[in-house]
């Protein structure tokens, strides 16, 4: 009988302690954080799943491509590697480097929108929505229905409701909206994949208007394997194929390289309109430097190049999905609402469901995840009403799990952990705000109990 056990495709080689605390001590170390898990020291965190970016661990190859890095100030060998590797996959005229997605992003939408302008996407992310508002323009989310539902069970939950998107351009005007983007995966929307056939379906709305279509690529390799996995006639493809069509169907990109790009910092931004690429190099150069590095070192360009190649092969992409969708499983096994199906790179407990008794006003979510806190070391983060105010559609707890960095006994222990704070579910309490910025403000957030 062939083996059925998937294990981690890797040997560890270099380990890093991670330390217990008390309970006494996480309910001290809580409120000096004002419940806002972000103002945690990490080394007060025993498993850190408050994101999956740029915390994942480097190959042996990647650290060896580090000591390739030519950190040349103009002109720079590493860039042409990078640049290399970026084209193979994503096949986009001009690539620009940058410190990680959001400066893509405020590049892109500085160049591409102005006052009064819409940009519509599957589901923005909260750096994404923040620099469509920052230059005056307004974000519009348009998942598809089964999108919003969490607890509905549908294999490309990322899309688009692409009649949604045509109404909203008849309404506003082609000449409102600059751009279209698509979030792959949809991290907002609970990590969930965009079809190929949405993707195509999306375009030629797109080019019907004659409207650039771009993608928010951070998780492209995991969106890719899933259309491998569920796409209908997708199955003998590689993720390296199917990632190259996705892109083929856009006219560029922003990319955080500390996702899919398997390293610690970077980004980028693609495309293929030449007149949009000098604006951009043009603002790259005021904030972040020069077009071959963008406020890169040149290890750091030599760690993406390898990386966005690692986060496509097979193996690697196999024991991802499934020890994502293994957590998903065993807590919702239980009874314990997740949004359905779970998503590449992160499991989503559905907090407003979780805890019916706390309002939306009183952030279900933050008190959840203060719990996990406090009952096992654990760190997550809100996606809901004060990451979004009153956007957010749903509560959600996200647990991101870190690329090749936690094993299985790690993720069996956030299962028990998740499960006795289920147990005693009824007896946890929201919280009120003490203090909000007026921007991004769950990052220095402080709340107290309400
Ligand atoms: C979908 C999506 N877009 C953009 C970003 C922003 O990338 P960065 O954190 O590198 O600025 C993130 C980061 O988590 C993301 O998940």
């Amino acid at each position: 009988m062939p083996i059925k056990t998937i294990i981690e495709p890797f040997r560890i080689k270099s380990v890093e302690p991670i330390r217990w605390t008390t309970r006494e001590e996480r309910e001290q170390l809580l409120r000096a954080a004002h419940y806002n898990l972000f103002l945690l020291p990490a080394e007060d965190v025993l498993i850190d799943l408050l994101t999956d970016s740029g915390t994942g661990a480097m190959s042996t190859r990647q650290w060896a491509a580090l000591m390739e890095g030519d950190e040349s100030y103009a002109g720079s060998k590493s860039f042409d590697h990078f640049r290399q590797s970026v084209q193979d996959i994503f096949g986009y005229k001009h690539v620009i480097p940058t410190h990680q997605g959001r400066a893509a992003e405020r590049i892109l939408f500085s160049v591409m929108c102005k006052k009064g302008d819409v940009v519509p996407n599957n589901t923005h992310f909260d750096t994404t929505r923040a620099n469509v508002e920052a230059v005056g323009a307004e974000a519009v989310d348009l998942p598809i229905r089964e999108g919003r539902e969490p607890a509905t069970l549908h294999p490309f939950k990322g899309n688009m409701d692409v009649g949604a998107l045509e109404g909203l351009i008849a309404r506003v005007g082609r000449e409102r909206v600059p751009l279209v983007m698509l979030t792959i995966t949809n991290n907002s929307g609970g990590g969930q994949p965009v079809s190929l056939e949405n993707i195509r379906a999306v375009r030629a709305v797109c080019q019907r208007h004659g409207i650039p279509l771009y993608f928010d690529a951070c998780r492209f390799a995991e969106n890719a394997y899933f259309i491998k996995l569920r796409e209908p006639g997708c199955a003998a493809k590689t993720p390296k194929a199917i990632a190259q069509e996705i892109f083929s169907l856009g006219d560029g990109c922003t990319m955080s390289a500390k996702k899919d790009g398997l390293a610690n910092i970077g980004g980028f931004l693609c495309t293929n309109d030449d007149a949009l690429a000098q604006q951009e190099k043009s603002l790259l150069i005021l904030t972040e430097g020069y077009p071959t590095y963008g406020g890169l070192a040149g290890r750091d360009l030599e760690a993406i190049g390898v990386g966005i190649q690692e986060a496509l092969e097979e193996d690697y992409l196999r024991y991802r999905i499934v020890s994502t969708a293994y957590l998903g499983k065993h807590v919702s096994e239980q009874g314990v609402p997740i949004v359905q199906p779970p998503g590449g790179h992160a499991v989503y407990l559905d907090a407003r469901a979780f805890l019916p008794q706390i309002p939306p006003a009183q952030f279900p979510g933050v008190a959840l995840a203060a719990e996990l806190y406090l009952e096992g070391g654990i760190r997550s983060v809100e996606i809901g009403t004060l990451m979004f105010g009153a956007a957010a559609r749903m509560d959600l707890v996200r647990l991101a799990i870190p690329r090749r960095v936690y094993t299985q006994s790690h993720m069996d222990y956030v299962i028990e952990v998740i499960l006795e704070v289920w147990k005693r579910r009824e007896q946890i309490r929201g919280l009120k705000l003490t203090y909000e910025a007026p921007f991004l403000r769950h990052f220095t957030a402080r709340l107290e109990v309400a």
